[in-house]
């Protein structure tokens, strides 16, 4: 057996309370309908549920007792939690005591409702009101020359960000991906100069050959024994998402985009989507499924045995990791940026807790 850390406490950690701020995928748009369904984010047990056509999000804990809304259902427009039938609207607000229904008015019970939205076939929700960034965009989501495939849902043992720098770092492709994107023939890297636009983080890597992708290839219609891209853009939309357009010799394109949610400060749930405008008739999409399948089974055991799972950044912590120049770049720039927004978020707090004790004083 491998020695781990024992379990911690985060819940006081900055880098942890500083992800409350900004919108996370909870669940695919696909999965939300009319029958409720729990999710946890950063801890919170959310019930989402789709009323009249538009997604809920509400804490999954009746105000009555505490019973879980997402074992209820929706009458008529509204959400029954399933102990003693209180009903909830969009909102959050009871709208029926079925035992005593006039006490509604003078009681007002409610439950907490998140801010919530739908966006490129994922369920977004943001645990404070005013989310400190734009929800993550995917430009070919809407373009009908592309075809899309949804991943299938994953669960790493490690902290988001850990998981957002595991999609954007390249030196490990040769080890952990020998053969698949990589080749422990070619370990060097070539350094990239990421830029910040608004709130994502940008970089190019010019040009990339991948060993042994015949299926994929012959998909696109190359001759010879290597995948060429002679062009990838890469856009980290902070905090947890990236997208990734690949630009082929033949002027086709291969996308990915993926939004790790943070479940917990060391549990991570990763939703994607592929897309490509090429070879798009579907019996090819078990090709591409199984190649990325094979690329993160690989990533999975290491990243979840990475120590300390909360990526350090701040603190002391941060002495735990010797970053290389260059080869680390973007890693560099990310946490960079993350520690910035960290500062931000304690910076508003303090000026928050300083407004609240001059109301009492
Ligand atoms: Fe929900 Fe009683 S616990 S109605
Ligand atoms: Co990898």
């Amino acid at each position: 057996m491998k020695m781990e850390n024992a379990a911690r406490d985060y819940s006081d950690h900055p880098l942890y309370k500083t992800m409350h701020q900004f919108w996370h995928p909870v669940a695919y748009s696909s999965e939300v309908g009319e029958s409720p369904m729990q999710v946890v984010l950063l801890d919170q047990a959310i019930v989402l549920v789709r009323i009249e056509g538009k997604v809920a999000a509400l804490a999954d804990r009746c105000a009555h007792r505490g019973a879980a809304l997402s074992n209820g259902m929706v009458v008529d427009g509204v959400l029954e939690c399933p102990y003693h039938g209180w009903r909830y609207d969009a909102a959050g607000r009871c709208v029926k005591i079925p035992a005593r229904n006039e006490l509604v008015a003078a009681m007002k019970p409610s439950v907490p409702a998140y801010a919530v939205c739908e966006s490129v076939g994922i369920v977004w929700v943001c645990l404070e009101s005013e989310p400190r960034f734009p929800v993550p965009d995917f430009p070919e989501y809407d373009d009908p020359s592309y075809r899309h495939i949804q991943g299938p849902v994953y669960d790493w043992e490690t902290s988001a960000p850990r998981r957002l720098e595991n999609f954007v770092d390249f030196s490990h492709f040769a080890f952990v991906h020998d053969g698949s994107i990589g080749s422990r023939s070619r370990p060097e890297v070539d350094t990239v100069e990421p830029w910040r636009e608004e709130h994502v983080l940008r970089f190019e890597r010019p040009y990339i050959k991948e060993p042994s992708v015949g299926q994929k290839r012959k998909m696109l219609g190359i001759e010879g024994d290597q995948w060429i891209a002679v062009a990838n853009s890469y856009r980290v939309m902070l905090p947890h998402a990236v997208h990734l357009r690949r630009t082929f010799e033949n002027g086709k394109h291969y996308v990915l985009m993926m939004a790790a949610s943070p479940v917990s400060a060391t549990k991570t749930r990763s939703f994607w989507w592929i897309s490509r405008d090429f070879g798009v008739e579907p019996e090819h999409d078990g090709i591409l499924l199984d190649f990325e399948r094979v690329v993160l089974e690989q990533d999975k055991p290491v990243i979840e045995s990475q120590q300390p799972k909360l990526a350090p950044m701040v603190g002391e912590e941060v002495r735990l990791e010797l970053p290389v120049g260059g080869a680390d770049a973007v890693t560099l720039a990310y946490r960079r940026w993350y520690v910035e927004l960290i500062r931000e978020y304690q910076a508003r707090g303090q000026a928050q807790g300083v407004k609240a004790a001059a109301a009492v004083a």
